[in-house]
């Protein structure tokens, strides 16, 4: 008899820890739409968890445009794009995702998640390498470790960093160089101009994932070879997509895996992101607004003392000392009404990540800076 693989789950303790002691902070249910407050347990708490950055998760726009698309075109295609079709919204998607972005092509993807695997493993050849900005999303480290190439990565943020492996990479490799535009944990924005440079000293490809970024600031898109997107955070919807030249994208549409064997996102989703992206395009104070009530979060830790990383997005990270401490804080806040999201390893360093949208008032950042000032 060999060893049970279940074995490592009935030893698995860090949850179960947690649960008994009344702090564990994951897999919620909560009542109601996601906006500036929620509804958790029958109370109603800020909201400072979400990317829904622009407040239009719950907007009566994007609802009606998910409505009317699923009375015209059902709840689901029953299959992939590639063998059973989109809609004319789908295409209408891309083009509009193209365009806001300033790039000349985009394809979708049922998750944000999934255009990172499936562009990184679909574009890269064995010999190639992958070079990877140590604090990128999870899902560039998959799409990396999916693919036939050579996986690396870089010290976070840092362009002396990155050109030391490509100068190391042999001749006959073809690069691929991954950084997200800004950083979900930290908030820290990419310093893409030097990036920009150190790539194209090598002949590198850059993707930027812009998931954070993306319908919230205007980003410079003049030297990115791809941006990859994602529509559950500012576009109040689910799904993804990857923007670049025309030949990429119709070379991903018949190698990216991560789309060709998956179901193609819903007409509902589809069309709750492109309501959201032209509220998005028309009202650029809601990104504004999101980034100025961070700024401000910022500046109010920083004056009680906290070593909080600069930002220029909707992101604020309050960098926590251990496990314990990030638990009892989380749950300090949400005793007094505010929901943020705890962070712990491997997904980061222990932190607590505090979000602001277009959507919360003068009121409720009072409330959580008031908060935050009762935990220290
Ligand atoms: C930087 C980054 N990229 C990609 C993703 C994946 O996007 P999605 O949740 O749409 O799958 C996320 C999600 O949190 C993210 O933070």
């Amino acid at each position: 008899m060999g060893v049970d693989l279940f074995a490592r789950c009935r030893d698995y303790e860090v949850a179960r820890a947690a649960r008994a002691a009344g702090v564990y902070p994951y897999y919620q249910a909560f009542s109601g739409p996601c906006g500036a407050t929620a509804v958790l347990d029958g109370r109603t708490v800020i909201m400072c968890g979400s990317s829904d950055y622009l407040g239009l998760a719950a907007d009566p726009r994007v609802i009606r445009a998910a409505q009317d698309a699923a009375a015209a075109y059902g709840t689901s295609r029953a299959g992939s794009r590639m063998l059973n079709g989109g809609t004319p919204l789908h295409a209408e998607l891309e083009r509009e995702l193209a365009a806001y972005a300033g790039m000349p092509d985009a394809l979708l993807f049922p998750t944000g998640y999934q255009a990172n695997v499936g562009t990184i493993a679909g574009l890269t050849g064995r010999r190639d390498a992958v070079l990877v900005d140590a604090e990128a999303h999870a899902s560039a480290y998959d799409g990396a470790a999916l693919g036939p190439g050579r996986a690396a990565r870089f010290r976070h943020n840092s362009p002396a960093a990155l050109d030391r492996l490509l100068a190391a990479q042999s001749g006959d490799a073809a690069r691929l160089v991954v950084v997200d535009g800004l950083y979900s944990m930290s908030g820290e924005s990419c310093p893409l101009p030097s990036m920009i440079t150190t790539c194209r000293r090598y002949g590198a490809r850059l993707l930027v994932d812009d998931a954070h970024g993306f319908g919230v600031r205007a980003l410079d898109v003049d030297g990115v070879d791809l941006l990859t997107v994602t529509f559950s955070k500012a576009l109040a919807s689910v799904g993804g997509a990857v923007l670049g030249p025309p030949e990429v994208i119709d070379y991903l549409r018949h190698h990216a895996r991560a789309e060709i064997y998956s179901a193609v996102a819903p007409p509902s989703s589809v069309a709750a992101a492109l309501a959201a992206l032209r509220i998005a395009a028309a009202e650029p104070w809601r990104g504004a607004r999101a980034v100025a009530a961070a700024a401000a979060l910022r500046a109010a830790l920083i004056s009680m003392g906290h070593a909080v990383p600069p930002g220029t997005g909707p992101i604020v990270s309050l960098p926590m000392p251990d496990l314990p401490a990030t638990l009892a804080a989380w749950h300090g806040l949400l005793a007094a009404g505010v929901y943020v999201n705890p962070v712990v390893p491997p997904a980061a360093r222990c932190s607590l990540r505090i979000t602001t949208t277009a959507a919360h008032t003068d009121a409720h950042l009072a409330t959580v800076v008031a908060a935050l000032a009762a935990l220290s």
